[in-house]
C-alpha cells in the first residue's frame, strides 16, 4: 500500500497534489511519501516482532537521500552501506555507527579505516584478501573489526540475472563449501572479531522458496560453526524481497510471510537477526513526475516524448523493468485512450520507458507519474546528455520540501576545469 492516490481528480502524494509540486519545483522530479516510508519500515518491524533481538538495516543504495535516511533512522532503522560515501550519508543523517553494517565486495583500506574510526556495527566480509586487509587496517589503528562473512549459498533467487547474487558464478560472498575453513582463518587473525554470518541472494525476489533454501543452509552452517567453537550471535539475512510493480494480482509475498520464513529457518538459533531491505521500503514510496513535451505521430505508432529520460530513471533501459505510467489528472471514465511508446529526449533508442502504453488524453504539457520509482531511481540517475540531476521532494501530509534541488546549469558547468596548459 502506498499514499499516492487520486483526490478530486488529481494524483496526490499524501495530501499534496502532484500538480502543485510540478508548478513549484518543475519536472522531472522525484516525489517521496513520508507516510509510505514509515509504513513500510513498520511492516518489517512487525514481521520480525517474534524476536525483540533484531535490527532492520535499510539498504541505503535504494534511496540514499539524507532526509530519507534521517526519517528511517529516527524510526530506529539501522543502515546497510556499501561505500564510505553511503556511510557518511548515514552518519550525517544521525544514525550511530553501531547501527551501520558495511557490505560490498570491494571495500578499500581507506574505507575500512574511516568506518573503524567512525564506529561500525560490523563488516560483511566477502573474500579472504578482504579479510586480511581488514585485519591489517584494524591492527594498524589499534581497533578490532567485528565481522560476519558473507557466504554464497549457491541458491537461484529466480530474479533478473543482473540482480541475482546468490549463485556460485556470481562475484559475491565466500562459497559455502569453504566457509568453515575461512572462519577458522578469521579466528586466528589479529584485529578481527567474528560476530556472525551474512547472506544476500538477490533483489526483487518474488518467491520465498530461495530464501527458505538459503536460510536453511545458513542455519546448518551456523550450527557447524558453533561446533567449531565460533561465537555466532548475529545473522544478517540480506534484503531483496520484491515489490509489486504492476497493480495486478501477482503481488510478491508480504514482509509478514517473509518474517515467518526467517522464524522457521533460523528462529531457533537464538541469534540476533538483521535484514537489509531497500526496495521494499523505498520503492513504492516514490514516483517520478514528468511532463509531456510532445506527442509525435510516428510510422504506425505514436510517441509520447517526456521531459524525463533514461538518465533520470534507468531501470527500464537497464533491466527492461516495468513502471506503471499514469496520468496525474484523472480522466473521466470513457475518455478515449490511445496507445503510446513513452520515451525521453535522450539520443538513444534505449531511452524508451515503455511501448504500447494505453493512456487517456495526453496533450502537450500534461503531467504523468511513474509509480514505484522511490528505489533505484534518483540514486542511479546521472547527468548524461548534460541533463541536470533530477531533484527530489519529500511530502509529509499536506506539506512538502525539496530535499535535493535541481542544480543550475552554472553549477554543473563550473564543476569542471580546464588544464592549465590550455
Ligand atoms: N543488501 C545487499 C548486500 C545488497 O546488495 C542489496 C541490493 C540489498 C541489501 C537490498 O536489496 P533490495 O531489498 O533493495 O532488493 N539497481 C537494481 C537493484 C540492485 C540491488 C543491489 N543490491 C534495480 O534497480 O532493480
Amino acid at each position: 500500500m502506498d499514499h499516492f492516490n487520486y483526490k478530486d481528480g488529481v494524483l496526490c502524494a499524501e495530501d499534496v497534489p502532484l500538480t502543485l509540486i510540478a508548478q513549484e519545483v518543475g519536472t522531472p522530479v522525484f516525489v517521496y511519501s513520508t507516510a509510505t516510508l514509515t509504513r513500510h519500515f513498520r511492516v518489517f518491524q512487525e514481521a520480525l516482532s517474534w524476536t525483540p533481538d533484531h535490527l532492520i538495516c535499510y539498504a541505503v543504495k535504494a534511496n540514499s537521500n539524507i532526509a530519507v535516511l534521517k526519517l528511517l533512522g529516527d524510526l530506529g532503522a539501522g543502515m546497510d552501506v556499501v561505500s564510505i560515501g553511503e556511510y557518511a550519508r548515514a552518519r550525517t543523517a544521525g544514525v550511530p555507527g553501531d547501527r551501520i553494517v558495511f557490505s560490498g565486495v570491494g571495500k578499500t583500506r581507506d574505507e575500512m579505516r574511516l568506518a573503524l574510526e567512525g564506529g561500525i556495527r560490523q563488516f560483511n566480509v566477502e573474500s579472504e584478501p578482504e579479510l586480511l586487509a581488514l585485519s591489517e587496517v584494524a591492527v594498524s589503528i589499534e581497533r578490532v573489526a567485528p565481522i560476519a562473512l558473507r557466504v554464497n549459498p549457491d541458491v537461484d533467487a529466480k530474479t533478473h540475472e543482473k540482480i541475482a547474487t546468490g549463485k556460485s558464478e556470481n562475484k559475491f560472498g565466500i562459497p559455502i563449501a569453504r566457509a568453515r575453513e575461512v572462519y577458522a582463518q578469521a579466528a586466528t587473525l589479529p584485529g578481527i572479531e567474528i560476530v556472525g554470518v551474512d547472506m544476500h541472494i538477490g533483489s526483487q525476489l518474488t518467491d520465498l522458496d530461495p530464501y527458505r533454501q538459503a536460510y536453511g543452509k545458513m542455519a546448518d552452517l551456523t550450527r557447524a560453526l558453533r561446533s567449531d567453537g565460533h561465537d555466532i550471535r548475529r545473522l544478517d539475512l540480506g534484503g531483496g524481497l520484491g515489490i509489486p510493480y504492476r497493480r495486478d494480482n501477482n503481488a510478491p509475498p508480504l514482509p509478514i510471510e517473509y518474517g515467518q520464513v526467517i522464524r522457521e529457518t533460523v528462529g531457533d538459533l537464538g541469534c540476533e537477526i538483521e535484514i537489509e531491505p531497500g526496495r521494499n521500503i523505498a520503492g513504492n514510496a516514490g514516483v517520478l513526475l514528468s511532463t509531456v513535451i510532445y506527442r509525435k505521430h510516428g510510422e504506425g505508432r505514436d510517441f509520447l516524448i517526456l521531459d524525463a529520460a533514461m538518465n533520470d530513471l534507468i531501470r527500464p533501459a537497464m533491466y527492461g523493468a516495468h513502471h506503471d505510467i499514469v496520468p496525474v489528472m484523472e480522466h473521466a471514465p470513457g475518455t478515449e485512450r490511445s496507445s503510446f511508446d513513452v520515451v525521453g529526449p535522450v539520443c538513444e533508442t534505449g531511452d524508451t520507458f515503455a511501448k504500447g502504453v494505453e493512456l487517456p488524453g495526453m496533450a502537450e504539457g500534461e503531467l504523468v507519474a511513474f509509480r514505484s520509482a522511490g528505489a533505484y531511481g534518483a540514486v542511479m540517475s546521472s547527468e548524461y546528455n548534460t541533463r541536470p540531476l533530477v531533484p527530489e521532494v519529500l511530502v509529509d501530509r499536506d506539506r512538502f520540501a525539496v530535499i535535493r534541488p535541481r542544480p543550475s546549469l552554472d553549477e554543473m558547468l563550473t564543476r569542471e576545469a580546464l588544464p592549465d596548459w590550455f
